[in-house]
């Protein structure tokens, strides 16, 4: 699982993970950045964890090599990112392309990039959201493994709609990723088909 900030949704999965009927583990958590409390809820579970922080290269091409590397010695069948922002490169999709899910608080392909729920209401939209989806060389134009909606109040800030976002993304992701663990998952084109 890759995280740059609070881990809301990393903890939601390392709670589900307690239950071994829910199929699935968390085998490490990586960061792009120290001091976040997402690695802090990792430790606290026993994960173990890598950062790898952009400036420390070179290039961002060894960045992402470092990543991808890290990543594979821990051997995951999935990874997660969960408000990891930062974009793979080639190096990381070439390994794990097609099974690098990422989600993204806005009902794609609506307001992609970095400020989804903030974009959704300065739009005006009565319903917003969180994708899970596959994620592909594009900036959040992968495709959608599940979708969760939620209402647009007159009233809301930025931080009300993210966290009413949150809540529903959460339950989304727990109980999606739950499933691609349990039953597989086919991506055929666009389509992403869970189960045999
Ligand atoms: C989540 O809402 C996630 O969708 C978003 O950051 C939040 C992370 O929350 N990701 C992005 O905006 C990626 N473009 P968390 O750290 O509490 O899980």
């Amino acid at each position: 699982m890759l995280v740059s900030g609070a881990g809301t949704n990393l903890q939601a999965l390392l709670d589900a993970c307690a239950d071994p009927a829910y199929g699935a583990e968390v085998v490490a958590v990586g960061a792009d950045r120290d001091g976040i409390e997402g690695l802090a809820r990792a430790e606290r579970a026993g994960i173990p964890t890598f950062v790898h922080r952009v400036s420390d290269f070179a290039t961002r091409e060894e960045w992402d090599a470092a990543m991808a590397q890290a990543c594979a010695d821990h051997d995951p069948d999935l990874v997660v990112s969960a408000g990891f922002m930062k974009l793979a490169g080639p190096a990381f999709l070439g390994r794990f392309g097609g099974r690098y899910l990422n989600t993204h608080p806005a009902l794609l392909p609506a307001f992609p990039g970095m400020h989804g729920a903030a974009d959704a209401l300065a739009y005006g939209v009565k319903v917003a959201g969180a994708t899970l989806f596959v994620v592909d060389p594009g900036v959040d134009t992968g495709p959608i493994v599940a979708q969760a909606a939620v209402p647009v109040e007159d009233d809301d800030t930025v931080e009300t709609l993210h966290e009413r976002i949150k809540v529903a993304e959460r339950t989304m992701l727990v109980a999606t990723v739950g499933r691609l663990a349990r039953e597989g998952f086919a991506v055929e084109g666009r389509r992403v088909r869970i189960g045999s």
